[in-house]
């Protein structure tokens, strides 16, 4: 039995940033950013909204366009790597705001391919017969963990969330292969520091800015665009198709850069290729669930397509999912 996706919806923040608002903080220009990322603007969550805020809205939706009962959801996972608090989880939150009183669930630590890992386990969930509605979110409030004295980093995320609903499939359309990697040898070249078991939040580590993100872009974006080519050929060619057979190739949203050399190694035109990152900047987790939501509402994506996800982020981690799109509501 395969696992398919039921539902879809996103989570935007109002508030949008400008590479323009960026040149008043930080040492950069609107040229550095759109020239070097693709990025033009992204948007951040509002004063007392987190990632279990965005989840709420999209869980919420997820439940109206499919009809479903809160006391149906069986689990919910999330994929982030900026909770609203280490515990209790956000998937907890979100369980809680939504009603889902029969529900279970985690938060998974993905980096930029939280939300793979996070479908994955919930299409597993639904292979195993035991569940039957399962939501999977991914989101990042980056917002939170970027230090707007780094132009390294500050120009290059935004926050948002997206999700499905999982249910058993009916027919052959589903969720049919994937391919997940994760490399820790990758670690020190993108990471947080601090806030963890390791370096809990002193005055030493705040004073030491140990609380944000810290990247080696140039090493992560030569991992990113080998991992990321890699994998979506792998498992296009382990499936027995070629590029041409593939509707919409719906990669993370890192840099425009990395994603038109995937796709240049897949063979993939360019309407065959789904990019968002000139509006939103990489939301982490939720690029993924956000271009799947976007392509389902503008109608690029019908029963029988065939859709690659591709992602890849700290730890390092990467991977891609191959889907027969099914009847989506
Ligand atoms: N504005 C102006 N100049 C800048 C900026 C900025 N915002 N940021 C860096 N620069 C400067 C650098 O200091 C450097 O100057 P120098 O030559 O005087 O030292 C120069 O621009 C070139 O820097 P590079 O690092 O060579 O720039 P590059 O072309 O590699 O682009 C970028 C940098 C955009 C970060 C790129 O490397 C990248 O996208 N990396 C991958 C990011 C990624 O995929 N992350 C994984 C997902 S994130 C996650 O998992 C949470």
């Amino acid at each position: 039995m395969k696992a398919t996706i039921t539902a879809t919806s996103r989570y935007i923040p109002e508030k949008v940033m400008t590479n323009f608002d960026l040149e008043k903080i930080v040492d950069t220009s609107d040229e550095w950013i759109r020239t070097r990322t693709g990025i033009t603007t992204r948007h951040l969550v509002a004063e007392g909204q987190a990632t279990s805020s965005m989840g709420t809205f999209v869980a919420t939706e997820l439940l109206e366009k499919s009809g479903t009962k809160p006391e149906e959801v069986d689990a919910i996972i999330v994929g982030t790597v900026t909770p609203d608090m280490l515990f209790p989880s956000t998937a907890a939150l979100i369980q809680n705001n939504i009603g889902a009183s029969r529900a279970w669930g985690y938060d998974l630590s993905g980096a930029c391919s939280g939300f793979l890992f996070a479908l994955e386990s919930g299409v597993r969930l639904i292979e195993s017969g035991k569940y039957k509605k399962v939501i999977v979110i991914g989101g990042d409030t980056m917002s939170a963990i970027l230090d707007y004295t780094d132009r390294n980093t500050c120009v290059l995320f935004g926050d948002g969330a997206g999700g499905v609903l999982l249910e058993p499939s009916a027919d052959d359309s589903g969720i049919l292969d994937s391919i997940l990697r994760i490399d820790g040898s990758g670690g020190p070249h993108l990471h947080m520091p601090a806030g963890g078991s390791l370096h809990p939040a002193s005055h030493d580590t705040v004073n030491k800015r140990m609380h944000f993100i810290r990247q080696d872009g140039k090493a992560v974006f030569k991992f990113a665009v080998k991992g990321m080519a890699d994998v979506s050929a792998e498992i296009i060619e382990k499936n027995g198709f070629t590029g041409s057979d593939i509707k919409l190739y719906i990669p993370h949203q890192a840099n425009k850069r990395i994603i038109d050399a995937a796709a240049k190694r897949c063979g993939f035109t360019s309407d065959q290729v789904l990019i968002n990152i000139n509006e939103y900047g990489n939301t982490t987790a939720g690029t993924i669930p956000i271009g799947i939501s976007e392509a389902c509402d503008d109608g690029r994506l019908n029963t029988g397509d065939l859709v690659l996800l591709a992602a890849f982020g700290a730890g390092f981690t990467w991977g891609s999912i191959l889907i027969r799109w099914g009847s989506v509501r």
